[in-house]
């Protein structure tokens, strides 16, 4: 199977010029102007851009969670993605208890098996740290494909600091990296008491429950942690200017810390908790939403570089049924999360690149280039002879309205919703293949559940 795009912008992380694309096979044989060559299908992709396809490193499929399970499985979660662009995605696998690296992954690896339409790996959240679990992690690293581990600072199922020095150390020995949710849970639990004392158990107070220092004290405190032990440090999901504070003050001192934001923190701001009813629970995740002033920031910190990614933290819940399943009568038990793995592309073009908030190169790098160097995805995440043939060709012109209806998440609502984006991929091919494609109103799935591969990625240095 070979596929030819002719006349597009090919873009990269460092600049963009125009040329055709060769692939075969499911990768990327040639680049060059005015290549003439036979291909089994043949794209004009005149006035368009060509893409690596966008790869998402923060999704939860399937989770289960807070009483309740994030609704996108394998199938519903990557159909969505190839039609938003994103032709890989690296999932969290939460260990259970008593439960082995390598069983926890095969467990999710069972999960997908079939159903996944694009490429994808995934990070082992540890939440079981027993001696084991801590000396597997160098086999995760170098045999099983996945040298990033996840540890949450809050929820019921944290670890301690102890854990996350033990973990620190063998990743810098091996060549991984940790991830942290990075919240104070003591602020949040003090918090929570005073606002159930005062009655105040509304969606808006989950914002005021889990204030910027609360993530600013984690951020500190994980850095310092990274400092000490002389390891790499991955902050997920950063939301606040001051938790960006910490990640600037300890980039320059040299520690190797480094961040993750999503469009939500970007885009969206508190005020949003004020919905009408009990609409603010749309918005209810972890950390929050926060002020403009932090939105502004965080915009800043990407294009100073000191955050390195853009992910989204998907993890839908549908309003009726399952936010309001338990937490009406309190922000506390609204399962946490929000849908995004089908707007990220979109989102990002729409109000970074045109908006001129950042370039459309740095729109690649945060989205692909330097995401795939961050995790160890060394086929993807570059227009580039070699690489897998993971493309999007994409119309920076198109507008398309925001609407959960035209949209494939399995969730029933949408925090976008009536928001006009200018910019929707055209065509989506993962590894040489269509995935999806633009048909009359929205981009329609034309790939197959099953041609998505689990991908080891390679140990990460330095
Ligand atoms: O609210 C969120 N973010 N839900 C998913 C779990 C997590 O903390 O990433
Ligand atoms: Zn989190
Ligand atoms: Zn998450």
């Amino acid at each position: 199977m070979s596929v030819l795009i002719k006349g597009g912008l090919i873009v990269t992380s460092t600049g963009s010029y125009s040329a055709d694309v060769l692939a075969e096979n499911g990768k990327i044989v040639t680049i060059g102007t005015d290549l003439r060559c036979t291909a089994d299908e043949v794209v004009d992709a005149g006035g368009k851009y060509v893409l690596p396809g966008a790869i998402d490193p923060h999704t939860h499929l399937c989770m289960p969670f807070m009483g309740t399970y994030a609704q996108d499985d394998y199938q519903s979660g990557t159909i969505a993605a190839a039609c938003g662009g994103v032709t890989a995605l690296i999932d969290f696998q939460i260990q259970q208890q008593g439960e082995s690296i390598r069983q926890g992954l095969d467990r999710k690896m069972a999960l997908a098996e079939g159903k996944v339409a694009i490429d994808y790996s995934l990070h082992p959240a540890i939440t079981d740290p027993r001696p084991e679990v801590i000396a597997e992690v160098e086999k995760a690293i170098l045999e099983y494909g996945t040298p990033s581990f996840k540890i949450f600072m809050v929820y019921d199922f944290r670890v301690d600091d102890a854990t996350m020095i033990k973990l620190l150390e063998q990743t810098r020995r091996h060549g991984g990296l940790v991830q942290v949710h990075a919240e104070n849970p003591h602020i949040i639990q003090h918090m929570n008491e005073k606002l159930a004392r005062e009655g105040k158990l509304a969606p808006y107070y989950h914002a005021v429950s889990r204030p910027n220092i609360a993530e600013e004290e984690a951020v500190a405190r994980a850095a310092r942690l990274a400092e000490f032990t002389g390891s790499q440090l991955y902050i997920v999901h950063l939301s606040s200017r001051e938790g960006l504070a910490k990640v600037k003050e300890f980039r320059s001192r040299g520690v190797g810390i480094h961040a993750e934001t999503c469009p939500q923190y970007l885009l969206l701001d508190e005020e949003r908790y004020k919905e009408p009813g009990f609409g603010g629970a749309k918005y209810v995740m972890s950390p929050p939403l926060r002020s403009k002033e932090s939105n502004e920031a965080l915009w800043a910190g990407l294009n100073s570089g000191d955050i390195q990614v853009l992910a989204t933290d998907h993890c839908p819940f549908d309003f009726h049924g399952k936010k309001d399943m338990f937490g009406t009568d309190d922000y506390k038990k609204i399962p946490n999360g929000a849908p995004g793995i089908e707007t990220l592309l979109p989102l990002l073009h729409s109000e970074g690149v045109v908006k001129q908030r950042i370039s459309l190169e740095k729109m690649v790098d945060l989205l692909a280039t330097g995401t795939a160097k961050m995790f160890g995805l060394q086929d993807k995440g570059a227009i580039e002879v070699g690489k897998d043939a993971d493309m999007v060709v994409f119309d920076p012109t198109r507008k398309f309205t925001i609407t959960q209806s035209k949209l494939h998440m399995n969730v029933d609502y949408n925090p976008y919703e009536g928001l006009e984006v200018t910019g929707m991929p055209e065509l989506v091919f993962s590894r040489g293949m269509k995935v999806a494609e633009w048909r009359n109103d929205r981009v329609e799935f034309i790939g197959q559940p099953g041609h998505g591969r689990f991908i080891k990625r390679v140990p990460l240095r330095g």
